[in-house]
């Protein structure tokens, strides 16, 4: 593993829990449908300190007698002062549909924040950022678009493509709005089937790229997606001669404890959960089934 990946690990200490095993009481603060399949949660931790995290990061969730899951965290901790924390959950299986059925004042566990996190506060400062994300690769982006717009005197240009299947798929689309009607962001977005209400572009996320005018030296590009999405978003920026160390991915795979111990996330040799989620491409590009 890369000097550069071990880097971006959260730091141990104030940030991690009590026990790496030990679930922490957090309250549901709020929760709204957001689609069919998703609804957004924001959760308080009991812990005065609340939450500590970078964007990009993930936190096991759990709820007794159930089970436990690892959720992206989807809100900037520029936006937190509360120490609260945000989510999108898509209820899946039987702990996704059961973190659905809360309410307001219901509990749950928490085990995080884990693993890496995108390079906001050193390799993205001074360059222009892309972030391509698909459907629910929304989810942990946000936390990083957020975080940048916050700061947005540290970054050169922003660019953001964002491509869902069907307009009643979109998520925040107050807030694909709002980047949509910024002059310092520059904002696409595509789904790959219409309905009678989309005026917008349609196909899949590569058919945005070809708009894109960059300065591949000074560029760092951000993707996160549904799995089949990497690798043809990866042959674009490669006729845009963007560099393997410029690009940096979030990848999901099936996880259990989270902490680098059981090894069911591992990819060749990487554990998606300590080396990951978040991977500079050039350390994984020869790690066999990575992408
Ligand atoms: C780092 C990370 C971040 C994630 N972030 C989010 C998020 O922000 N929002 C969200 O809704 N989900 C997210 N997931 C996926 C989420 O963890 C799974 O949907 C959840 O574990 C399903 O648990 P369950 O008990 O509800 O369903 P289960 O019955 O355990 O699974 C339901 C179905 O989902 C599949 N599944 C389970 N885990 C994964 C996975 N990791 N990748 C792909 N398919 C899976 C199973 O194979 C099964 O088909 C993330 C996963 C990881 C590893
Ligand atoms: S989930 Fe257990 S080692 Fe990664």
């Amino acid at each position: 593993m890369s000097e550069a990946t071990v880097q971006n690990r959260a730091p141990a200490g104030a940030d991690a829990p009590r026990s790496i095993y030990l679930p922490e009481p957090a309250t549901l603060v709020d929760v709204r449908p957001m689609t069919k399949q998703e609804k957004f949660f924001r959760f308080q931790m009991a812990r005065a300190e609340g939450m500590k995290y970078m964007p990009g990061q993930f936190a096991e969730i759990s709820l007794p007698g159930i089970g436990e899951c690892p959720i992206s965290i989807s809100s900037s901790p520029t936006r937190n002062g509360d120490g609260s924390f945000e989510m999108v959950i898509r209820s899946a299986g039987a702990v996704t549909a059961a973190l659905h059925r809360l309410s307001p004042g219901d509990r749950v566990g928490v085990r995080g924040p884990f693993g890496t996190h995108f390079p906001v506060e050193d390799e993205f400062r001074g360059k222009d950022l892309v972030f391509i994300c698909g459907g629910i690769g929304l989810v942990p982006v946000r936390s990083a678009i957020h975080y940048v717009l916050d700061q947005r005197d540290d970054y050169r240009k922003i660019t953001v493509l964002f491509g869902a299947r069907s307009p009643e798929e979109r998520l925040f689309i107050g807030e694909l709005y709002d980047l949509k009607t910024r002059k310092d962001v520059f904002f696409q977005e595509t789904v790959d089937v219409a309905d009678p209400t989309w005026g917008g572009n349609v196909g899949v996320i590569t058919t945005l790229m070809p708009q894109l005018r960059l300065e591949a030296d000074r560029t760092v590009v951000i993707i996160c997606g549904p799995p089949i999405m990497y690798k043809f978003v990866l042959l674009e920026l490669r006729k845009l001669q963007v560099a393997n160390r410029n690009i940096y991915v979030s990848l999901e795979r099936h996880m259990k404890c989270g902490v680098g111990k059981c090894g069911h996330c591992q990819i060749n040799g990487l554990y998606a959960c300590q080396d990951g989620p978040v991977f500079r491409y050039a350390d994984i590009s020869s790690v066999r089934e990575a992408i």
